[in-house]
């Protein structure tokens, strides 16, 4: 079977300077590159993104150049610190932008957290499940000054889980983007029949 070109969003959902969240992201983006293997990194503290508002939102000119990347995209791998056992304010931002474009995508998730992040990263699959998305079957969660310190990562096993990651978001959506099409151009009626038209 011939490899389908593979585009990655990578959101850094991080507003701090020195977040090790972007460090995570920007590694496994770095990762995630290869042969037929695009991956766009959108950190919110580069590109901030208005707040949400379903009145005015998407008349912004900048949100169709946004909205455009986020439609291309196969992947999203999406990273984000624990803030009060939930995610942060500005991922949760970028996603209430976007539903249709995630409908049949792949969600790919690092939280960065104390406690192993696991009501966010619980958050984030629900998120995926409203939006019609898939989720790979675990997230990765790592602990800053353990596992990430001045930007570099230090624990092997995070190391180990984060190859894991890339190689699975790589993988398991190879399956879904071959899916996808033929599910949108068919007349099963599979989940996808919704989207068959919508642009
Ligand atoms: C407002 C706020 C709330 C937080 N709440 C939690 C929490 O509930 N559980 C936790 O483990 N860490 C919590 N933290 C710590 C951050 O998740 C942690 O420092 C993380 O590594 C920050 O990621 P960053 O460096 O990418 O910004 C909180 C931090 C802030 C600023």
């Amino acid at each position: 079977m011939t490899q389908l070109p593979l585009h990655v969003l990578a959101v850094v959902g991080s507003l701090n300077r020195t977040s090790s969240t972007r460090s995570v992201i920007n590694h496994v983006a770095q990762q995630m590159k290869g042969p037929g293997v695009e991956v766009d990194v959108l950190d919110l503290l580069e590109e901030p993104l208005s707040l949400f508002n379903p009145d005015s939102s998407h008349q912004a000119e900048s949100f169709a150049a946004l909205q455009a990347r986020v439609q291309q995209a196969d992947v999203y791998l999406l990273g984000t610190p624990d803030y009060h056992g939930s995610i942060s304010s500005a991922l949760k931002n970028f996603l209430d932008h976007f539903w249709r474009e995630f409908a049949g995508k792949l969600f790919a998730t690092i939280v960065a957290s104390h406690e192993k992040g696991l009501t966010v990263t619980d958050q984030l699959r629900t998120v995926a499940r409203q939006c019609y998305a898939w989720s790979l079957p675990y997230g990765v969660s790592f602990a800053d000054h353990v596992d990430v310190k001045d930007g570099q990562i230090i624990s092997e096993a995070m190391q180990v889980r984060l190859g894991m990651l890339a190689r699975d978001a790589r993988i398991y959506r190879e399956l879904l983007a071959r899916q996808r099409p033929a599910d949108l151009a068919g007349t099963d009626p599979g989940f996808m029949a919704r989207w068959r038209g919508a642009s």
